[in-house]
């Protein structure tokens, strides 16, 4: 067993239900078990970076009961600026990746705990190997997108509130002979919309894994219609192009790109080709506050449990995961390959098409 003292815990990226109970794992296993003691880090690695650096250290009896239920991070996190390439006040961009490192070894810490999804844990592994850091990864997004893992920390939590939207949506669109299309978030990936669009009954689900025309759309309207239902669900992912290749985006001013306006797009086309009302709704950071639900509590804790586990066998450079309905880890390298689609192919996709909801053009 390493003898370790003194472990950190950050969050990184954007934020979601269930990071507070992680770090609440990781403080009761690694106090309580072990006897270390645990730092947090504030606002991911600009904690690290900044000078006095920013962290609390978490005791046990400030783990009650409202951490575990609570929403956000207490923490704090940050899901932009690469400290490779860090936007400085005056315009300029500077590599700040060894002030990071620099900060975990003056805290003294043994490794860390790095709460994120796959682009915060490249980076900051990246920093790792440079810096002589010790690292373990927490898998967690409401996009559901890291691979190796069947779920992250926070996706059942955003599932259940684009369904619970779907089930006000359709009483409203059935009062009013509508077509509701609701535009769920996800980035490139359309786990959530595919997820929840299943579980609330939608009519359509368009993801950006799998092509659509406006034509099959119009085409789905009219069946419903023909079977004497005149009001229809459409779930969206905001990381769906137009029917030509288009990306809807807009362009913060910092210059971060977001994804957003799909729902819109497609309201416009559907409206010029039928004679049908359509109401658009975005869901947006709706989706990523609000209370963990009790599957994300019990992955997030398993989670943080794990992590402290594998930091006192001296096993780092891993990020534990959720496979075959329980918690294990897998190497960190893996978080390379980038993010996980949806597969055209797999077993969701199959059930969509199975309940004869249009998924697009296979
Ligand atoms: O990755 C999580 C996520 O919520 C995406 O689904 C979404 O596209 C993005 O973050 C929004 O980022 P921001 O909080 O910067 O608007």
């Amino acid at each position: 067993m390493a003898k370790v003292k003194r472990i950190g815990v950050l969050t990184s990226g954007g934020d979601c239900a269930g990071l507070n109970a992680v770090i609440r794992a990781v403080t009761c296993r690694a106090v309580r078990t072990y006897g270390w003691e645990v730092y947090g880090i504030k606002d991911g690695t600009a904690g690290l970076m900044n000078r006095p650096l920013e962290y609390m250290k978490l005791g046990i009896n400030a783990m009650g009961g409202d951490i575990l239920r609570g929403g956000g991070t207490f923490l704090g996190t940050v899901n932009k600026g690469d400290p490779f390439n860090f936007p400085m006040p005056d315009g300029s961009r500077n590599d700040r990746s060894k002030e990071i490192a620099d900060g975990y070894h003056e805290l003294g810490l043994t490794a860390v705990v790095v709460v994120g999804g796959d682009g915060s844990q490249q980076i900051i592994r990246r920093i790792c190997q440079q810096g002589d850091m010790k690292m373990i990864g927490v898998p967690k997004t409401i996009d559901n997108d890291v691979r190796y893992t069947e779920y992250a920390v926070g996706f059942t939590t955003a599932v259940n509130t684009v369904v619970e939207a779907l089930d006000r949506l359709a009483p409203t669109a059935a009062s009013h002979h509508r077509v509701m299309i609701l535009e769920a978030m996800g980035r490139g990936a359309g786990h959530l919309a595919l997820n929840a669009g299943i579980a609330g009954g939608a009519d359509v689900i368009l993801i950006p894994e799998i092509g659509y025309t406006i034509d099959g759309i119009v085409a789905k309207i009219r069946e419903i219609h023909g079977e004497g239902r005149n009001h229809s669900l459409i779930v969206v992912a905001e990381g769906c192009a137009t029917e030509t290749g288009q990306e809807v985006t807009t362009v913060q001013s910092g210059g971060e790109v977001r994804f957003g306006g799909v729902g819109a797009y497609l309201s416009a086309e559907l409206n010029r080709r039928m004679n049908i009302e359509t109401r658009v709704t975005v869901l947006g950071h709706v989706q990523r506050g609000g209370v963990p639900a009790a599957r994300d509590r019990v992955i997030a804790s398993a989670f943080g449990v794990h992590a402290v586990d594998l930091i006192s066998q001296g096993k780092f450079d891993r990020m534990v995961a959720w496979h075959d309905r329980g918690v294990t880890d897998v190497p960190l390298s893996s978080v390379v390959e980038g993010a996980r689609p949806v597969d055209p192919q797999g077993p969701i996709v199959h059930t969509a098409q199975g309940l004869g909801i249009y998924i697009g053009e296979m």
